[in-house]
């Protein structure tokens, strides 16, 4: 008989489970083109600077430290919320919808079909953060 080897169940980070950097890449491209080519989110496009070049790779190592894994966003930025890292901007509650419809677009044209339990809770906790920004 061989001896059975207890594996020890290891917590799996929502950052794991997404697979890792490279899909929030692609969550975050997604995002920013839809942002950048959709007549919809017009009004949110106007507020940031005419280059999204730096947007797709901070929100991408964001989202990285915020799900779970490495925290280079957070260190480079001492530890900022995203709260007070938006306290600058006027974010009506049109505009926080228009955030939340195109990061629901992007999640779920990236992860729907692979995990569409994660692309739907992940959806729900970016809009609640989203819409908390409006006002
Ligand atoms: C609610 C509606 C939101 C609006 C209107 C908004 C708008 C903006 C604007 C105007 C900037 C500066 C962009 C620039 O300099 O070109 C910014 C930065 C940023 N936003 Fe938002 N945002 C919203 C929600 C969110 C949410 C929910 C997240 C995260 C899940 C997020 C993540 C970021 C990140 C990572 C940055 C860059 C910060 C940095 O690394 O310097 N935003 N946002």
């Amino acid at each position: 008989m061989t001896a059975e080897v207890q594996e020890k169940p290891r917590p799996t980070t929502p950052y794991e489970r997404l697979g890792g950097l490279p899909m929030l890449r692609d969550i975050s491209n997604r995002f920013y083109d839809l942002m950048d080519s959709d007549e919809a989110y017009a009004e949110l496009r106007a507020m940031h600077a005419p280059s999204l070049d730096k947007m797709r790779e901070s929100l991408a190592l964001f989202l990285m430290g915020w799900s779970g894994g490495p925290r280079d966003w957070f260190e480079a930025n001492q530890g900022r919320c995203m709260m007070s890292v938006h306290k600058p901007f006027a974010i009506s509650t049109d505009v926080a919808g228009q955030w939340s419809s195109a990061m629901t677009r992007a999640i779920d044209e990236v992860l729907g079909e692979s995990d569409p339990p994660l692309a739907q809770e992940m959806s729900r906790v970016l809009d609640q953060m989203a819409r908390s920004m409006g006002r």
